[in-house]
Order: C-alpha cells, then structure tokens, then sequence
C-alpha cells in the first residue's frame, strides 16, 4: 500500500531523502512562501510541486527575497512556480484582504495577535490605528467589535490604495482612512484627546511616536505598542525604558502594564513584543 505523505518535513526526508530541517511556509491567499535552505536550493521546484499538490488554493510558490524596506516594512517574493502574479486575495478572522506582496506589508502569522486586541476593544471606543498597512488591525476590529469609529493611518500610497478596496470589501463603514505620515496627520488639532486606544504596529519606530499617542489618547486610554526585543534584553527593562519615554513626554502620566509578552520570534536574536499600557493623564 502506497503511504501518502502528509507535510514538507516527511516529504523532504522520504522524497528527498534530505536531513535539512523545513517545515514551515505561509499561505497568503493562493501564494505559498518559504525560505529555502541552501542544500536544497536545486530541489526548489519539486518542493513547489509538492505545495501544489498538497494545497488545493496554491496556485503560484515563491521564494522570500533577502531584506526588508526599512520604512515600508516590505518583503519581496520571488515567483518560481505557477500562476505569475503577487496579487492575492487572503482570509482573516473571516474579513478578506487584497494584497500585493511585492508591494506592500503583510504578515499572516499576527492574525491571532490582531484578533487578540479586536476583543479588548469595547462598545463606543475611538480607536486610532498608526501604520495601518493595508487595514487588517481596523477591519478585524470593525467586524468583530463594536467601536464608534476607527481611525487608520498608512503612509505607503499602494497599503492604501488596498486598504480602501478591502474596506470596501469587508462593507465597512466606520473607518477613516487616511494617506499621511503618521507624525504630519496627527499634529492636527482634531486629535487632540480622541482616542479610547490606540495601536502602534511599526516595531522598529513606535516608541518614536509615543509622544503623538499621548496627544491623542483621552483623559483614560489604552496604548498597545509593539517594539523588539534583543535576546539579552528582559521585558522588565523594556517596561521601565517605555515608562521612562512616557515620563519625559508627560511627568504627570499614570501608567499601569496590562500586558507585555512575546508576539513571536523575529530573527535568532530578536523577538517580537506587545505592551498594552493603560493611561491615565
Ligand atoms: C509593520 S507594518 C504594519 C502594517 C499593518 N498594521 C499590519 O498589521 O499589516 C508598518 C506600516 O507602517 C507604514 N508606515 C511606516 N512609516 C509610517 C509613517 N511615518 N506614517 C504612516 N505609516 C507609516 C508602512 O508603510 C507599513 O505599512
């Protein structure tokens, strides 16, 4: 009897008969990505017709380019099997988002952490979203809470531009969507005190913009803010060098730490975390 083979790890190690350790890729809509060891660069294509085989909604695989845009966030892919396209459709906490990979930032593997604060999120809240990329914070936030109004603001014109469509898309009618650089927007007055919380996702910037979270937050507020880690660093030292940034904005701010943890693994000597800050001015 023939033994199907059920993942990439049991398909490297039996069909390929390689020890190289892969076992991971994502899925955005119909676009498989992985990084490809070197051993196994010359088996690259009989791995792409295995994602293929495997999952039914891949139709293209591609290989993750080196680097990052610094100010974008963006990641490119390259194309080395199937339909040649970057453009895809992809299915969050049931909300769908258009995307160009080579165009703009996204990152399924935050879905749980965007649904995580959608439900911290209570009925009546202004909720300001910094970076909102191509709007899976704001979306997911309209679609599984009940906000008054949500304020999203992306600076790279293509997140926008599919931003607005995916607004459309979801039938979401309580964002505002705005095309600026996040320091500019919200030097205007009308901020001033607006928001019930409000979401930093630029890990390698937010704590730069702590000073415009705290012109914009309320009297009472809740700022979620994610920043790295360095692997010799303890969250307790990034908790007193947050409340210390926040103390030479406002000496009068209250701060309570709700919450600091890990969202994921980064690189070998950084992580990913999230700091949900209550407070009180
Ligand atoms: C890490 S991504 C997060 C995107 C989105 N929130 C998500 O979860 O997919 C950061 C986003 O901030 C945008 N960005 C960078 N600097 C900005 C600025 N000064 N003002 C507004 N947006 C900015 C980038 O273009 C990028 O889309």
């Amino acid at each position: 009897m023939k033994m199907e083979i059920k993942s990439l790890a049991e398909f490297i190690r039996k069909k390929l008969k390689s020890k190289v350790n892969l076992s991971s890729y994502d899925i955005i809509g119909s676009i498989a990505i992985l990084d490809i060891p070197k051993e196994l660069e010359n088996k690259k294509i009989e791995i792409a017709k295995f994602l293929i085989a495997k999952n039914k909604n891949v139709k293209t695989v591609a290989l993750r380019k080196e680097g990052r845009s610094k100010k974008f966030r963006i990641k490119k892919i390259k194309i080395i099997l199937g339909e040649k396209t970057t453009i895809t459709t992809h299915k969050e906490s049931g909300c769908r988002f258009l995307l160009d990979l080579n165009k703009v930032y996204y990152n399924p593997r935050f879905s749980e952490e965007r649904l995580r604060i959608a439900k911290k999120v209570k009925e009546g809240e202004t909720v300001l979203v910094m970076f909102s990329g191509i709007g899976p914070y704001p979306i997911i936030i309209e679609k599984k809470a009940n906000p008054k109004k949500i304020i999203a603001i992306e600076l790279n014109k293509t997140a926008y531009k599919f931003a607005l469509k995916n607004i459309q898309l979801n039938k979401c009618s309580k964002i505002e969507l705005l095309k600026n650089d996040v320091r500019k927007e919200l030097q205007k007055r009308r901020y001033t005190q607006c928001a019930d919380r409000i979401i930093m996702p630029h890990p390698t910037e937010a704590e730069e913009f702590l000073s415009y979270a705290l012109k914009c937050a309320k009297k009472s507020a809740t700022l979620h803010l994610y920043t790295f880690k360095k692997s010799d660093e303890s969250l307790e030292q990034i908790i007193e060098r947050i409340k210390e940034k926040i103390r030479k904005i406002n000496k009068k701010t209250k701060i309570e730490i709700e919450e600091c943890k890990i969202v994921r693994p980064f690189s070998k000597n950084l992580s990913q975390i999230v700091l949900d800050i209550k407070i009180k001015n």
